[in-house]
């Protein structure tokens, strides 16, 4: 036995084997970098369309308080950009008499109706495609309660 193990015939039997389980080894890693390389590939968003049931989670504005719907933070992501500032000719948050001459216009359901549709600079939903026309109409009262 001692004479066999010792013989340089079974050594290089013994060598070779080591060799080919550290190939073998080598290739199973080489298999978990390929998988590791394709996940990382992965695009990192899928396309979600607003509207979507895909595009009520995450970022969506109307979701933004744990998918409950949020006046505020609705206001604030979608609203605010064009209300705070006044920009393009929008009637600003704060200016009551603004709001106030326009409600004795066309009274609130008007407002809201415009707001759905758009008018003018002011763009249909206040492009927040997730908010329902209920949603519209708790942000206008919203809008026009502010300044009070
Ligand atoms: C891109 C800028 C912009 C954004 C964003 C925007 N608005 Fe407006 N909004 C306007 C402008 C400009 C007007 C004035 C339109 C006019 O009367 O000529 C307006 C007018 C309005 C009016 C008055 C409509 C009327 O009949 O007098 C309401 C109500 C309103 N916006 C609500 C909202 C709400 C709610 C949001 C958010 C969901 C929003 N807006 C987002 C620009 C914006």
């Amino acid at each position: 036995m001692s004479l066999f193990s010792s013989s340089p015939a079974f050594r290089v039997i013994r060598i070779s084997a080591l060799l080919a389980s550290v190939v073998f080894a080598g290739s199973l890693a080489a298999q978990s970098r390929d998988d590791i390389v394709a996940e990382r590939m992965k695009p990192v968003g899928e396309v979600c369309l607003a509207g979507e049931a895909c595009a009520a989670g995450g970022s969506a504005p109307a979701a933004a308080a744990g998918g409950e719907f949020s006046v505020e933070a609705t206001y604030n992501a979608s609203c605010s950009m064009c209300h705070a500032s006044g920009m393009a000719g929008a009637p600003r948050t704060d200016d009551g008499a603004a709001w106030a001459a326009r409600i004795a216009e066309r009274g609130i359901d008007g407002l809201v109706a415009n707001a759905i549709s758009g008018v003018n600079a002011m763009p249909a939903r206040g492009m927040c495609m997730t908010c329902s026309d209920e949603n519209i109409a708790a942000l206008v009262e919203y809008i026009t309660t502010q300044a009070q």
